[in-house]
């Protein structure tokens, strides 16, 4: 599995079957669809308008705990959706969420390295639609494997590619303790470069881009509902991991203060944060 250690533009990912790390970023990713739900509905709506037919197989690829193939499963109740990822307990939280929504007849979880030979369809004809969200960044060589996903889908159909561009923002520009500016400057060291842009990677794979649609997400605490606040922890809580390093004093003992559920400004009691962020879609048809 790839490492990361930026936050540019997606969420990193540390290596090791079931490793910690790999149940904190399925914790993080959980909270991250809970809290982006309107984000989530919105776009798959648009899937559903773009879709040439009605798809009843569906593939997410690098489905982690799987908030996508749940997402679209959701919306395609006819559709059997197929979650392919490298770690297994992702996968697991994946069936267990699968089971809790009633809907395990009709998710499939296969474990899969897709850097490699991927497994065929299950159902073994090629897919209706493909999603791969937050996932092509970790791939070592995304050209390749986007033109194995090409092959497993018929003529005609959809693979639709999201990506966060910049990891989310949640304090107001006073957070109450340190000098203001502080998740700006958090993001500054930890975000050094501009979101990638896939429209040609997709096209040298053979796919049509139809679409590239930027979405902007800024909730306020009562949109985003009560997983806001974990969500905002978790997220910082990682930000500060990565940029702990490059930060000066002030600002890590400040963010320090923030995460410290304790502290009278701790990001677990306070009622000021919102969540804003940007995401990218590609809609690439298979001519
Ligand atoms: C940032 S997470 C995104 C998960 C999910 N798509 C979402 O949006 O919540 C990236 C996922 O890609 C998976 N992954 C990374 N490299 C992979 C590979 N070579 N083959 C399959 N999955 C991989 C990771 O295990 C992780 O679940």
């Amino acid at each position: 599995m790839s490492t990361h250690h930026t936050t540019d533009g997606h969420i990193g990912h540390a290596s090791g079957p079931d490793s910690d790390a790999d149940a904190a970023m399925a914790e993080l990713l959980e909270l991250d669809a809970e809290v982006l739900t309107p984000y989530l509905t919105e776009l798959t709506g648009w899937i559903s308008d773009v879709a040439d037919t009605v798809p009843t197989r569906i593939a997410d690829l690098g489905s982690g705990p799987g908030t996508g193939a749940l997402a679209l499963a959701d919306r395609f109740p006819g559709a059997v959706v197929t979650a392919l990822d490298i770690a297994p307990g992702s996968l697991r939280r994946l069936r267990h969420q699968a089971a809790v929504r009633g809907v395990s007849d009709r998710v499939r979880t296969v474990e899969a390295n897709l850097d490699e030979a991927w497994p065929l369809p299950t159902h073994g004809e090629p897919y209706d639609l493909m999603w791969a969200a937050a996932f092509l960044h970790h791939l070592r060589d995304p050209a390749r494997t986007l033109a194995q996903a090409r092959g497993q889908l018929r003529p005609g159909a959809v693979l639709v590619v999201t990506e966060m561009d910049f990891f989310p923002r949640f304090l107001p520009e006073d957070a109450g303790v340190g000098r203001p500016g502080l998740e700006a400057r958090l993001h500054a060291v930890t975000n050094p470069n501009p979101p990638h842009e896939w429209s040609r990677t997709l096209t040298d794979a053979g796919f049509t881009v139809e679409a590239r649609r930027p979405f902007d997400i800024d909730l306020t605490a009562a949109q985003a509902g009560p997983a806001l606040n974990r969500y905002a922890e978790v997220c910082l809580a990682k930000l500060r991991f990565h940029g702990a390093g490059s930060l000066e004093a002030d600002d890590r003992a400040a963010l320090d203060a923030l995460l410290d559920d304790a502290h009278p400004y701790g990001i677990a009691g306070r009622g000021d944060l919102g969540v804003r962020t940007t995401r990218t879609t590609w809609i690439a048809r298979r001519p």
